[in-house]
Order: structure tokens, then sequence, then C-alpha cells
């Protein structure tokens, strides 16, 4: 038996699993922290203990002392900083984070190759920056730095002690060099990082350390059961859906939101800030437009409204379709396609008649457009998008799926199991490590258990692209937030 254990922004989820059944899963909650505009920040402890509290969880349905192996999924880009008796500086930046704008453009200067060797533009989600902030503004923190991991190699490292990451996280740091998949000193001298503080570099398969006996008595897993590298949330979303096979494709509805299609080959395309990274998996790459803010929007709204975001949609799919305002849903800035950490989100087009239903339905769309934006940003950097499986909290809702299915032109597949994903995915690669699942059987595709086929509906189309034009005029109005 596998634990896949993936270390989200909203929740710590742990599935075990065969590799293809799901025995039991179970999901702690986090809270983001933003004491300032613009910031965004988790305690690593706070990670552990709900790792520990969601394992506690699934012991109540399956014993612990049957996992036989574990992998590591998470949150990708955030900066846990920890100093040489390995303790944790200051809290993680996270990767939806926009204090360190001003660093980019430093970088980006000192650097003006980056978007070809780290294969996208830098950004201040992206981890090399943070460190750069880090070095201007707590001086003292930046010199006392010995190691720096990455959130889901936190949590390795509270469970084997080891320093080390796999390179589908490494990617998101822009510390990689995604063609040699190895560190990249010029990136590191260029971001205000020694090379020496960064861990070593596995295959999201490879073993990387074993369950030390304290984290056994902390947690009731067996001591010495191996833990395998793993991956960013992202690839290990794309490992549970077969996307580690080129030319698989999926959009993932979480806190964040992704368009991801899974290569052979390295092809960076920087200008529309697409991403092209490094797989877990050798050989392999990806292409990928990441959205900030995904269907976050949806939970965010339905918390205001307090209702459930079950009931948003609900409202959403009665409102009067011919009167919907528009919504801008970039409450954290946005990545793919704008790179534009100054955004923020906001309605247009209220009316005195405007009520619950239509706000709700303005929010929807809003999730929709921004994958329609994600699609045209690939541009000719892949051959044509293959159908698109769907996974995350948000593809519990075919409203939703339908929507993204018109918006995009693309045919979408809800498969079985989808909300199991990154979680899932990192159980894959355990398995795999573990010699249970060979790395061909890694691309196997669960089954679709609903499609969602694009239908022409002009209306939308129009409102699309008034979505568009209303973020091309706010664009020169945005302020860099104090
Ligand atoms: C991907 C990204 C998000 C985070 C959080 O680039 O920023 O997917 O990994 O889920």
């Amino acid at each position: 038996m596998f634990l896949g254990i993936d270390i989200g922004t909203s929740a710590v989820k742990v599935i075990c699993t065969d590799g293809t059944a799901i025995f039991a899963s179970a999901t702690a909650g986090l809270t983001v922290q933003s004491p300032y505009p613009g910031w965004s920040e988790q305690a690593p402890d706070a990670w552990w203990l709900a790792t520990c509290s969601a394992l506690a969880e699934i012991a109540k349905t399956v014993p612990l002392s049957g996992v036989t192996g574990i992998g590591l999924s998470g949150q990708m880009h955030g900066a846990v900083l920890l100093d040489s008796a390995r303790q944790v500086l200051r809290p993680a930046i996270l990767w939806n984070d926009s204090r360190s704008t001003e660093d980019c453009t430093r970088l980006q200067n000192a650097l003006p190759n980056i978007g070809s060797i780290a294969g996208v533009l830098p950004l201040p989600g992206f981890t090399a920056p943070k460190l750069m902030w880090v070095a201007r503004e707590e001086p003292e923190i930046h010199a006392r730095i010995a190691h720096i991991l990455l959130p889901k190699d936190y949590i390795g490292l509270r469970l084997h002690g080891e320093l080390a990451t796999d390179r589908s996280d490494a990617a998101g740091t822009l510390w990689l060099d995604q063609t040699a998949r190895e560190w990249s000193e010029a990136v590191a001298a260029a971001s205000d990082t020694d090379i020496g503080w960064l861990p070593r570099l596995a295959d999201g398969y490879e073993v990387v350390g074993q369950v030390m006996a304290s984290a056994a008595a902390e947690t009731g897993l067996p001591a010495g059961i191996p833990i395998v590298a793993g991956g960013g949330d992202a690839a290990t979303g794309a490992v549970s859906l077969g996307a580690t096979e080129p030319g698989r494709g999926f959009i993932s509805l979480g806190t964040s939101g992704q368009l991801f299609v899974a290569g052979d080959a390295y092809h960076p395309n920087p200008s529309k800030y697409v991403h092209a990274f490094a797989h877990t998996v050798p050989g392999r790459w990806y292409q990928m437009a990441a959205m900030l803010n995904g269907a976050r929007p949806i939970a965010w709204l339905a918390g205001q409204l307090e209702i459930d975001a079950g009931e948003v949609v609900a409202l959403a799919e009665s409102a009067d379709a011919s009167r919907v305002p528009t919504f801008l849903p970039y409450l954290t800035g946005e990545r793919s396609p704008h790179g534009d950490p100054h955004i923020r989100a906001g309605f247009f087009g209220l009316e005195d008649s405007t009520n619950r239903a239509g706000l709700c339905r303005a929010v929807i769309e809003a999730v929709a457009f921004t994958f329609a934006d994600a699609v045209d940003s690939f541009g000719d950097t892949i051959a044509g998008l293959p159908h698109l499986a769907a996974i995350g909290g948000g593809s519990k809702s075919p409203f939703l799926l339908q929507l993204i299915a018109n918006a995009t032109g693309q045919r979408i597949g809800r498969t079985v199991g989808s909300d199991a994903g990154p979680a899932l995915g990192a159980a894959r690669l355990a398995a795999c490590g573990l010699k249970a699942l060979s790395l061909s059987d890694l691309g196997q595709q669960p089954d679709v258990a609903d499609w969602f086929e694009p239908a022409h509906n002009e209306d939308l189309i129009d409102r699309l692209e008034g979505y568009r034009a209303l973020y091309r005029a706010l664009k020169p109005l945005n302020q860099q937030p104090k």
C-alpha cells in the first residue's frame, strides 16, 4: 500500500492506494496569512501538523502499518528557509505572493536570457526573486540561510531527515536549467543565492530517504519505509492522469488553475508567460499556463456571501444569462498569460437589477475565461491541444466544465477519481519507485466518466471579448501594492 501526501495551499491531502484503487483519503485544512498587501505566507510547521492530523484520519480506516512507500506532492515555488541547524528562519513565502516584483526586474536585467534557461520569465511567484527580496529586506535572515527547500521537501525533511527535491518542483524555482535538468550557477549567482543552499535533485520516483524513528513515533507510520522525491502539484496531477506521455493534457481547477500538456522536448515560450518545465520523470518536460486564481474566486465569493461553493454554482445557473456583469478574477494578480502581479479583481457592469445570481454567474464565467486565455497563450508552441482531462475541486461542477469547453472550444473529459489528483500522482510515483508500477505504467489513463463537448455560444464569446477588453483597459491603472 502506498501513501501520497499533497501539501496544498488550502489543505494537506493524504490518499492511500495500491497505485490504482483508492482505499482511503483524508484532508486537513490550512490557512494562508497575508499580513501586508501582496504577501502570502504559511508556517511550515502548520503543514507538518496538518500532515500528522490527515495521517491520523487515514489510520481510522486503514492501518498505517500496511504502508510500504510514500510519495510527496506540494504547492510549487514556495521558499522555505532553514538555518544550519535546519530550523525554519521565517514563514514560507508562497507561490501567490507578489512582494518581489522589483527583484524580478533586476533579475531579468542581470540575466537577459533567463527565460530560455529557466523556462519562464521572472515573476514574484517563483522562488529565486523571493530570495532577492529577503536579501534586500531581511538581511539578518538572509545571512543565516544554510538550506532552501520547497514545501513538500520540508515535509520530506521532517519524515526522512534528508535535503532533497525532485526536478519538476525544482523547475518552478527559476534556479533549474531546464535543458540540463541541473541547478543553474548563473541564475543562483544573479539571485543572491548560494548554489550550495539548494537540495539534491532526484527524479520523482527515486527513493530519497526512509521514515525516521522520531517521525514514525509522531505520525504512526512504520519506521524505515522508503519515501520517493515525488513532484510539484502540477506534475503529480499529471501523473494521476497518465500525462507523463507526450501530448497528454489536462486542466486543474484548484486554488490555482493550470492548463498542462506533457512533451518529450523543451519548448520555452517566455513572452506569454507559458511555463516550460522539467517533468518529474526523465526525458519529459511540460508546457503549462499557470493561473494564480484558478477556481478560488468561487470559494472567495461563497465566503463573502456566507454560502457554500455548490450554492454559488446553483445561483449562477439560475441567473439571467442576458444580463451578466463582468468579473476580473485576479484576486492575487495573474501569471499566465499577463505576467501581472499588480492587477486585482473587480466587478464591472453592475446594474441596479444585478442580484446575487448575476454576481455568481460573472465569477464562474471568469474562471472559464481564464482557461480561454490559457489556451490562446500556448500559441504555436504545441502542435494542437489534445482533449483535456479535468481535476481539482472545481471539476465537480458540470456547469463550470461546460462553460470552459464552450469558452475554449476544447473537449473536456472528467475522469473517474478526478478528485484524488496530485496526492494520487505522488502515490503512483512511490509505487513506481518500489517497482509495483513501471515508468510506462505511469502513462495509464483513468477512464473518462463524463465528456463536455464544446458548443458555440455567441453571447459567451462576446462576454469573453468584453472581459479581455476590461483587463486591457484596467492594466494601466494598476499600482504596486504598498
Ligand atoms: C503552479 C502554481 C500552483 C501552485 C499551487 O505554477 O503556482 O499550482 O503549485 O498549487
